[in-house]
């Protein structure tokens, strides 16, 4: 088999026995003559699939009984709505840190919900709309009389991340509800939820294919959401009826399952973590040691585990770089279009051995190019 050593910033890769399960039973389900997703999402065998990633979620996080695992349509673009439009009164005022590309759209669109409401969301890192996103801020201002703070834990294509393990930490907004996008590190390590009001993260990184979005919330505040919009956007609609208030993305819940089988057999998070800090270790490693000719724009304490961006000399050594990487079977390395350079995303399923594959390509590449 040749499969690529895929470093995609995501729809990523995906364990390989994740897949070969469901190559095995894609035609059968467990002897139901018939894929999972050819079923009832009433059904029992559904049934079973869809609560078993949802115990699988609850186990391996340890979710504190005072928060509800949710499965939901729709993307992590969806919640960038959806949390404003349950938790933003009219009136009121939201505040966004913005660290990064997915931050700023989620503040951007959070800006159209205050509007229609006379509300307002505010930058809570103020001028950090026009920063280079290379460094984390370490403090917040705006949050007085916010209904939340809205802040990213990893951003994709800026290669910042908070709760880093480099030092970086999330600031402290007391006791006001804190919602996070954890879309491109979710369970990338164990992670305290009951700090964290809300979390979402489309599964499309770290955990499965695209389809589905985790999404993780205190009962209490998802109760007190607001209850004059449409039912399909309500929180506590979906609740109360399990992620089952109309037909869920039944495949991509059923290969999340999977994948969680094997993130808890693995060992866990905790286990997932130890993978991931060897593989992040590796490859700052190799940009550190050629730093006359590899740069990381990111500020040391603040850079990503899973998203790893770099520089070359210029562009046309980057370009170079991505050809001959894809030469010898490695894809997804080119950075994002906005801002350029390289990216290798390193995700909970991308295995040592690639990265060991592509550092040592790293060093030849340098030794070949600098000087
Ligand atoms: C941090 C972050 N948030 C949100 C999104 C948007 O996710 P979706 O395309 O599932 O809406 C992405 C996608 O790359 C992301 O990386």
């Amino acid at each position: 088999m040749n499969r690529s050593y895929n470093f995609s910033a995501g729809p990523a890769a995906l364990p390989v026995e994740a897949l070969e399960a469901a190559r095995d039973e894609l035609l059968n389900f467990e002897g139901s003559g018939m894929s999972i997703m050819e079923q009832s999402h009433r059904g029992a065998n559904y049934d079973r699939v869809h609560h078993e990633a949802i115990e699988l979620l609850t186990e391996l996080l340890a979710v504190p009984e005072t928060h509800q695992v949710l499965l939901l349509q729709g993307g992590a673009t969806q919640q960038f709505a959806t949390v404003p439009m349950n938790f933003l009164p009219e009136g009121g005022q939201a505040a966004y840190l913005v660290t990064g590309a997915w931050g700023e759209k989620a503040f951007k669109e959070a800006q159209v919900v205050a509007a229609g409401r006379g509300a307002r969301a505010v930058l809570a890192n103020p001028g950090g709309e026009t920063g280079d996103f290379t460094s984390l801020p370490e403090q917040v201002e705006g949050l007085e009389g916010a209904a939340y703070l809205h802040v990213t834990s990893n951003e994709t294509i800026h290669g910042v991340q908070y709760d880093s393990l480099y030092g970086s930490r999330y600031p402290d907004c007391g006791a006001l509800p804190l919602v996070c996008d954890m879309s491109s590190d979710f369970l990338w390590q164990p992670t305290d939820l009951s700090r964290f009001d809300l979390v979402y993260a489309g599964a499309q990184k770290n955990i499965g294919p695209s389809g589905v979005v985790v999404v993780i919330l205190r009962k209490d505040w998802m109760a007190a959401g607001n209850s004059s919009i449409p039912n399909i956007f309500r929180y506590s609609a979906h609740g109360a009826k399990n992620s089952l208030l109309n037909t869920p993305p039944t495949f991509s819940i059923y290969m999340v399952r999977n994948v969680l089988r094997l993130l808890k057999s693995g060992g866990g998070l905790a286990a997932a973590k130890a993978r991931n800090e060897a593989k992040a270790a590796r490859l700052y490693g190799v940009i550190e040691a050629h730093s006359d000719f590899y740069h990381c724009p990111v500020r040391q304490q603040d850079r990503s585990a899973m998203n790893v961006v770099w520089r070359l000399p210029n562009e046309a050594l980057e370009q170079r770089l991505v050809e001959e990487a894809g030469s010898r079977g490695m894809s997804g390395l080119k950075g994002h279009r906005s801002v350029g350079g390289i990216r290798a995303s390193i995700y909970n399923a991308v295995p040592l051995d690639w990265v060991e594959a592509l550092a040592e390509f790293l060093e030849d590449f340098a030794s070949k190019h600098s000087g």
